[in-house]
């Protein structure tokens, strides 16, 4: 998925949920209800049908992408409608409360929607730019075979270290066992690892202590940096990955809670009409 999601079919999910919205905003504008306006009326109820008709379309997306070519509509027009009719969502809800928010069952339903809708706002930037970053950053390798030459790489900084000093040894042997790409949650969100064995270790050989200047240690840099620059692809690769997974736990959840949430609100409104 790229930008032409944004517009394909010459954006014509983009013109059929303006055209829905704006027809919303005209009628409620236009209508003269008895009282404030609010999910009550003929048009709210109108509305809120409208949007609850959406939100089970919207959540029906998860089960249709996992139905590999069954239908005959591409997944490319499900996502394009799922974007912008997600979107024309926020709109018919709010006209159809009403505007009438307060701390009750039909406000968490409406906070639940709105989170579900900002979240998707956020996946699509994520979807957008992240195919192009992480292909960038990658630089035409995976990141299988990333890892490969890392390791590759300890093993030959291995080779020329265990030929010198203690002190160079040492450093370089933590290099290779110590260093973490990826980790918890929150190392692999943060991208980077400010105290890397491995760099420590260039550091090291740079400052020249421990030992004199000669072939090895120009051997030994030159492939530590290497090894710095694949390490932080890697991480940024994880970064990435992480936050796509992440997006999905927010997604989802709350799309399946506004759900339920929307079952409770429509049993009450009947249950006190
Ligand atoms: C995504 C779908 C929906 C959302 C986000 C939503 C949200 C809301 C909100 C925030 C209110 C204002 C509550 C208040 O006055 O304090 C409201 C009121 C109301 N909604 Fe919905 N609603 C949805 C769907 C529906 C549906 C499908 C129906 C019925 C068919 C419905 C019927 C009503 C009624 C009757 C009220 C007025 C309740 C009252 O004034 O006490 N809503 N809705
Ligand atoms: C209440 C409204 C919404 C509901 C209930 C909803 C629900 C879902 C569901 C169930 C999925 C499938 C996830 C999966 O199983 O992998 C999904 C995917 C997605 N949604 Fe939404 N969504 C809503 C609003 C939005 C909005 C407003 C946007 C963007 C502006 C959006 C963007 C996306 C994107 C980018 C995906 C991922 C598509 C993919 O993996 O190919 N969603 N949504």
């Amino acid at each position: 998925m790229h930008e032409s999601i944004l517009v394909y079919r010459k954006s014509r999910y983009l013109k059929y949920a303006l055209a829905l919205t704006l027809l919303s905003v005209a009628v409620y504008l236009l209508d003269n209800p008895v009282g404030p306006p609010n999910g009550g009326t003929w048009l709210g109820y109108t509305l809120g049908t409208i949007a609850a008709v959406l939100m089970v379309w919207l959540a029906w997306f998860g089960v249709r992408k996992r139905r590999y070519g069954v239908g005959v509509t591409p997944l490319e027009d499900w996502l394009s409608a799922h974007i912008y009719l997600g979107m024309a969502l926020a709109l018919i809800a709010t006209l159809h409360s009403g505007f009438q928010l307060g701390l009750n069952i039909h406000s968490a339903l409406y906070v639940l929607m709105m989170v579900a809708i900002v979240s998707g706002v956020v996946g699509l930037y994520f979807y957008i730019r992240f195919p192009r970053l992480l292909s960038q950053n990658r630089g035409g390798l995976s990141t299988d075979a990333m890892l490969v030459l890392i390791a590759e790489l300890d093993r030959e900084i291995r080779r020329i270290a265990i030929t010198m000093d203690d002190a160079v040894n040492n450093v370089a042997l933590k290099a290779a066992q110590d260093t973490i790409a990826g980790g918890s949650v929150y190392e692999q969100l943060r991208g980077y690892d400010q105290n890397c064995p491995t760099t420590v270790a260039r550091l090291f050989i740079e400052s020249g202590s421990g030992a004199q200047h000669d072939e090895r240690h120009r051997q030994l840099l030159v492939r530590l940096v290497r090894k710095e620059d694949l390490l932080h692809r890697v991480r940024n690769d994880i970064q990435m990955r992480c936050l796509l997974k992440i997006w999905l736990y927010v997604h989802i959840p709350f799309s399946v809670a506004a759900l339920a949430a929307l079952l409770t609100h429509v049993v009450t409104v009947f249950y006190y009409w």
